[in-house]
């Protein structure tokens, strides 16, 4: 029934996947909005304290559950069970993260499409296609249905191909081209007027809020986003690692990249907010908080990147290819947690499945496209601030209640032998049994 399961066939290989699914519109759209409207700096370090405090921890127990089992989180969570009781929670908590990461795709292709459209705008003006561009960057549902398709095709495209002919593939060319792109755009806007406004603004720390129960619902939730929780994505990948692989330190580097480019692509987007500023365009929303929804990346940088000139062609076309490329290292990871299950528990075969299941999801998409406003707000709350939680919180309970402790500490082994008297093993139990159920709960609760 089973068919052979795929392998990442390196560190690095693993590396770029597990932070393509990682970074994403979150860190790139997310973290740096979240900075600006949160009391800059603040809320930073917030959130580098909650990462490394708690959404690591979280991230630890799916990739060891996932090495573990070498399995989809459904079976992965059942061989770790040990009576009928947790058993079926294990089924549950495994299919309802199949549904959530579905809908989560299922509203992150709209934004990619956007992303899409927004890369070939530029291009349509460079040839004279005015008409072409008017089009491409008004919001119409025909326009969103169109790019969706096209996402979703490329994403179901890669994830047919496997885990070292697609995910690995991709990953290993897109990540290195999405940080030099990174790079490159920052120190360009770096050099712009009104730049080192938008750093101040982005670096000076408003520690008056860093008490506010907003901030440190925002960052939590941004944590978990960002490094893809809960919902299977990091288990099955973590199913993939060789049994050679030290887990604790290819878990924090996957963190570090994270967090390192989410800090970096604040320091693209709230300096470029500045320089629009400096342009004359309008940054502030009526509450005089800096825009931060959809109207930040589809109007303020688009106007930029208009008032720029020629340049304004090439920097809106890297800008939007960024986006399109984060987005898809992204889409790719949520698109295998239902394959590998249909894939593993069903015998479907893997293209049939990512098409199957791609297709569905595509046809959700267009569902929320054509009734975006009563679905679209709904579908990413309630994926992402209820059932992401609360999922999160049912794998550490899993990890750390649940599992008989010395299979953990045999599975951390593989790969590094000393773990046993190493930090990791000192600190992390006891994290993911008593601070992260807690914590995740208090913040739930908020
Ligand atoms: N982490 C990605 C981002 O920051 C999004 C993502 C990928 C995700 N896989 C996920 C979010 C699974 C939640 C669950 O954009």
């Amino acid at each position: 029934m089973a068919a052979p399961r795929g392998e990442f066939s390196s560190r690095f290989g693993f590396l770029m996947a597990a932070s393509g699914s990682a970074v994403g519109l979150g860190n790139i759209w997310g973290f740096p909005t979240n900075t600006a409207s949160n009391g800059g700096a603040a809320f930073l370090i917030v959130y580098l304290v909650l990462t490394f405090a708690l959404a690591y921890p979280a991230l630890m127990a799916e990739l060891i559950i996932g090495r573990h089992a070498r399995s989809n989180a459904v079976t992965a969570l059942k061989t770790i069970a040990t009576s009928n009781g947790s058993k079926l929670l294990a089924v549950t908590v495994g299919v309802v993260g199949i549904i959530t990461v579905s809908f989560i795709l299922s509203f992150y292709a709209i934004v990619s499409g956007w992303m899409i459209a927004f890369f070939f705008d530029p291009l349509a003006r460079l040839v004279g296609m005015d008409g072409l561009s008017q089009w491409l960057t008004t919001d119409t549902a025909v326009r969103n249905s169109i790019f969706v398709v096209v996402f979703m095709v490329m994403t179901v495209v890669i994830i047919s191909a496997g885990v070292k002919d697609g995910i690995e593939k991709w990953a290993t060319r897109l990540m290195p081209s999405l940080i030099l792109i990174l790079i490159l755009l920052t120190l360009y806007v770096f050099t712009l007027p009104g730049a080192m406004d938008g750093l101040r603004a982005y670096l000076i720390p408003d520690f008056s809020r860093i008490t506010d129960p907003q901030l440190l619902i925002d960052a939590m939730g941004q944590a978990f986003f960002s490094l893809s929780l809960g919902v299977g994505t990091m288990l099955v990948y973590g199913s993939y690692i060789s049994k050679d692989e030290n887990l604790p330190v290819v878990g924090s580097l996957v963190a570090l990249l994270d967090v390192g480019i989410a800090v970096l692509a604040g320091l693209l987007i709230v300096p470029a907010m500045y320089v629009a500023l400096a342009n004359g365009v309008e940054i502030f929303d009526e509450s005089g908080a800096l825009i931060a929804g959809p109207g930040l990346i589809v109007s303020v940088l688009p106007a930029l990147f208009n008032n720029m000139g020629s340049i304004g062609i090439l920097v809106a076309s890297a800008f939007f290819i960024l986006m399109t490329i984060a987005s898809l290292t992204s889409s790719i990871s949520m698109l295998e947690v239902p394959v590998a299950y249909s894939v593993e528990n069903h015998g479907v075969r893997r293209p049939v499945a990512a098409l199957l299941i791609g297709g569905t999801i595509t046809i959700i998409s267009l569902i929320i496209v054509f009734n975006f406003d009563p679905l679209f707000d709904l579908v990413v709350n309630f994926t992402t601030e209820r059932s992401q939680p609360l999922l999160s919180l049912f794998i550490c309970i899993f990890a750390a209640w649940i599992w008989k402790r010395n299979d953990i500490l045999q599975e951390i082994k593989s790969g590094c032998p000393e773990a046993e008297n190493g930090i990791f093993w000192k600190i992390w139990p006891f994290y993911i049994k008593f601070i992260c159920p807690v914590a995740i709960l208090v913040v739930y609760f908020q």
